[in-house]
């Protein structure tokens, strides 16, 4: 596994679960900008690796804004360093001396069986390596990324913040011919951790249970009215369910869909628009094809992806 981070309060807890699932050999993590600016997800992501106990795991850094717009941070919900603020320690440990793009493609390339790409941020170093070395492609067996909705959305009305912050980079992957899971707004807010469970996870004893704990409680306090997250003081574990997708695809219910990226107009720019139609009509009239099937979660196993992810972190 390969993960493509803007760490990002749910990001480290993807990291977490990535690290310590004993099925998951975490080959290298890149790291781009998104949540924070490309410097701060860097650091963010060395400290989180420290934290979660990781061995000598490749980190890089990538694109240090979108491929066109530009860099649009979030720190009201990841905090003014984009992990709440919490002052973990400064890590030691070094990044590669190469861009994202080149590590993800050495690493896949070095891989002797195919890897799974797990975009968990605007998805600008895939998009980067998809026109760079396409060649690479042939050894990801399938990339699982967190990004877009089939419905609502979170950045704006229509459009997820991943796909929202890097458009053009969504469509460039979205259309790179790879087999592609959207894990997205969907099925993003439907895997919780209980209010008694982060309460246990705050008092653990082990520094990567008790940061999740932390990152859960951020995650209750700034969650504000959203009403897909089900449970007063429930947490969402966002990037994570991502991971859990691809360690445990049983758990998610896809729908093999059309899906384009909504580029120019800004009303709906960033929106990952999914075709459910069952038959083309005016559109395709119109000479219009260029939607591109992809397996699409529509439904989550929230129960099952919540005790994976506790029981990984908490082993
Ligand atoms: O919309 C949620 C996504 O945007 C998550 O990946 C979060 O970390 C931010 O990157
Ligand atoms: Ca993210």
């Amino acid at each position: 596994m390969i993960l493509d981070v803007d760490t990002g309060i749910d990001d480290a807890l993807a990291l977490l679960v990535a690290v310590r699932h004993p099925d998951v050999n975490v080959r290298a993590v890149t790291c781009v900008a998104g949540n924070a600016s490309l410097e701060q997800v860097v650091r963010n992501t060395l400290k989180v690796l420290d934290v979660a106990g990781a061995g000598d795991i490749p980190v890089a850094a990538g694109a240090p804004r979108p491929l066109l717009a530009e860099a649009r941070h979030a720190a009201h919900v990841h905090g003014n360093d984009g992990l709440a603020d919490l002052g973990l320690p400064e890590s030691t440990r070094q990044i590669e001396p190469i861009h994202a793009v080149e590590l993800l493609r050495r690493e896949i390339l070095a891989s002797p069986t195919p890897v799974t790409l797990v975009p968990l941020a605007p998805m600008t170093n895939i998009a980067l390596l998809v026109r760079m070395y396409p060649e690479a492609l042939a050894n990801v067996e399938r990339i699982v990324f967190m990004g877009g909705s089939a419905s609502v959305g979170n950045a704006t009305a229509v459009a997820e913040f991943n796909t929202w912050h890097d458009p053009e980079a969504a469509e460039i992957v979205l259309s790179a011919g790879v087999p592609i899971t959207m894990y997205g707004l969907d099925v993003f807010y439907s895997v919780t951790v209980a209010a008694e469970d982060i309460t246990r996870l705050v008092a653990a004893a082990e520094p990567g249970a008790q940061l999740a704990g932390r990152l859960l409680q951020h995650i209750v306090s700034v969650k504000g009215g959203e009403v897909r997250v089900a449970g007063e003081g429930n947490g969402d574990i966002g990037d994570a369910g991502a991971v859990c997708a691809a360690i445990d695809p049983e758990g998610v219910r896809t729908v093999n869909l059309p899906v384009r990226v909504s580029l120019g107009d800004a009303l709906t720019r960033g929106q990952t628009v999914v075709d459910h139609r069952t038959a083309g009509h005016e559109q395709e009239g119109a000479g219009d094809h260029g939607f591109n099937p992809i397996d699409v979660a529509l439904g989550v196993d929230g129960v099952r992806y919540a005790k994976l992810f506790l029981d990984t972190i908490t082993a």
